[in-house]
């Protein structure tokens, strides 16, 4: 069974203070995840510590970085390596977030090379892809998303992807309140399924998880995740209030 999976993308809010606080609370409800299913908590480089503290009881929750540099080491003030996550105990790595492509100009190499040093260093990449209004306006998204899978995961193994994590986010659809509809994200999960399949075998595609990210609330979170590719969900605003996000973990199938 493919792992599904709750993750939350703080992305640059909350004081730490702020962030224990709402894990805290999310914690103090007590939620019996089931042996496939998943809590992660993608948070900002400087809480990566201290969150790891009061999930290590928790079965199955899991802290993340949002990001982590293209090269290994050296000479690159500020930049945090993937071997410098792993050796503060991160599980997990956001791979090429729509904001990162987007203002920090990450391009397809620097992805891929990104995904080999995660994997290298025993963390699980969250691969990020999806598309612009533009293109879905053009109903061109299903040959642009497959360019990405295969600009930055098609030279990995298929001992790599089986496992993986993929998360199609719409960029239309992050921070607008504007959700893909059940139909669309099932509609994509099972394209980029299909796209893993033709390149792999049908093995690797089925046990790769498939969130789906963009303005995913409490209210939409079920019947999304009640979609048969949909594996759960990366959430941006509604992972940064304790009830919301509560719902959302108790909506994975
Ligand atoms: P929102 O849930 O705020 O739309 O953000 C989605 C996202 O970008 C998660 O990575």
């Amino acid at each position: 069974m493919r792992k599904q999976i709750a993750a939350a993308n703080w992305k640059m809010n909350l004081t730490m203070e702020q962030g224990i606080e709402l894990v805290e609370n999310i914690l103090s409800e007590n939620i019996q995840l089931k042996d496939d299913q998943e809590v992660i908590f993608a948070i900002p480089f400087p809480y990566l510590l201290a969150v790891k503290d009061p999930i290590k009881t928790s079965r199955n929750y899991f802290i993340a970085a949002q990001n982590c540099y293209f090269q290994k080491s050296g000479a690159y003030t500020g930049e945090v390596s993937a071997e410098m996550l792993s050796s503060v105990g991160a599980n997990y790595v956001i791979i090429g977030h729509s904001e990162r492509r987007e203002y920090f100009n990450e391009n397809h190499q620097m992805l891929s090379a990104k995904i080999n040093l995660c994997l290298e260093n025993n963390l699980k990449p969250i691969f990020c892809c999806g598309e612009p209004l533009s293109i879905r306006e053009a109903n061109e998204q299903n040959s642009f998303v497959e360019n990405q899978l295969k600009e930055s995961l098609f030279h990995l193994s298929a001992e790599h992807l089986k496992g993986f994590v993929i998360a199609y986010e719409p960029i239309w659809a992050i921070g607008t309140g504007k959700t893909a509809s059940s139909a669309q994200a099932q509609e994509m999960h099972a394209h980029i399924r299909n796209v893993m399949a033709n390149k792999y075998n049908s093995e690797v595609a089925d046990s790769i998880s498939i969130l789906y990210g963009g303005s995913v609330k409490a209210n939409n979170a079920a019947e999304i995740f009640g979609e048969k590719d949909v594996d759960g969900g990366l959430v941006g605003g509604a992972a940064l209030n304790a009830a919301e996000f509560i719902t959302i973990i108790k909506s994975l199938k």
